[in-house]
């Protein structure tokens, strides 16, 4: 793992509560920009981490526009939404599905989460605690953006895992959601994972250029180092679509594709977080 040091941006505008108690690491995957794997990266860290005997929970963070269902191939009729308005309970909507893995599933077309209220806060907080005393692992797929959702279940993570590809759009989008949670929760480490590279240190070139980038216009704000932890990369690789299609993990479906193989490389990685 490679860590470039930068200089870290300060003043803020929401605390992070990155230190919680509870047994579980909490990540969070995010990106800003969408479709770039955070779902899939999710998901198969999530199965690789369970492969070493880890209790691990998939919590849907993209409560109004779900996706870990589809990649599981569950039809919950209970999800995090039936629990967040008090119709459900955690044990009800919770669902262990393959290999030992449990996911929190979301609801899909609410349009009231692109707002966030003071009190759905208050009960994902609530729920995240009380996960943390049951998992070992609990990673939070988060939409894409930087809506208040996004940014407030990276603050309830303990580590923030961005996910970026080569894209340059993607690239800009990974810089501005770190500028933006190192700004306003003054969050000083960031593990970064590029996704769909096409040649082997690709992405410790441009985890490289971020360090650089961040430097330069982050240091006048500043007070505290930043460290991006470049955990790895994951090629492009036609066995990821296709293990979708038959809605099937690609830990499961592909385990020796070179996708597969470098996840299982990443999950190490994250293992030492
Ligand atoms: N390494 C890869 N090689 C080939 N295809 C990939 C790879 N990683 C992801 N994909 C494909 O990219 C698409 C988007 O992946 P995914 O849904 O995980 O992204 P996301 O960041 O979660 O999207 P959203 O922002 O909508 O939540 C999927 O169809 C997936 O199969
Ligand atoms: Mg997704």
């Amino acid at each position: 793992m490679s860590k470039i040091g930068i200089a870290s941006p300060r003043s803020a505008a929401t605390v992070s509560k990155h230190s919680r108690p509870g047994a579980a690491t909490i990540i969070a995957v995010t990106s800003g920009k969408g479709g770039v794997g955070k779902t899939f990266v999710a998901a198969n860290l999530a199965a690789a981490l369970s492969r070493s005997g880890k209790k691990v929970l998939l919590l849907d963070a993209d409560l109004g526009l779900a996706n870990l269902d589809v990649v599981f191939n569950i039809h919950p009729k209970i999800t995090l939404h039936d629990v967040l308005t008090g119709g459900a309970t955690l044990e009800d909507a919770i669902i262990e599905v393959t290999g030992g893995i449990s996911v929190l599933p979301a609801a899909s077309g609410l349009v009231e989460y692109s707002r966030l209220t003071g009190e759905v806060q208050d009960e994902l907080s609530a729920i995240i605690d009380q996960l943390a005393q049951r998992y070992d692992y609990l990673f939070l797929d988060t939409g894409a953006g930087i809506s208040d959702l996004v940014l407030y279940s990276a603050s309830l993570a303990r580590e923030v895992l961005v996910v970026a590809t080569p894209e340059p759009t993607s690239l800009t989008d990974a810089y501005a959601t770190i500028k933006v949670l190192a700004m306003m929760q003054q969050r000083s480490i960031f593990h970064l994972l590029f996704n769909q590279v096409s040649k082997s240190g690709e992405g410790s070139r441009y985890a490289a250029q971020l360090g650089d980038v961040a430097n330069r216009y982050l240091e006048s704000q500043t007070a505290t180092p930043i460290e991006l932890h470049h955990v790895g990369d994951i090629p492009e690789d036609q066995s990821v679509p296709d293990a979708l299609k038959k809605r099937k993990l690609l830990m499961h479906a592909y385990p020796g594709s070179p996708a597969a193989l470098a996840m299982s490389k990443i999950a190490k990685a994250v293992s030492r977080i």
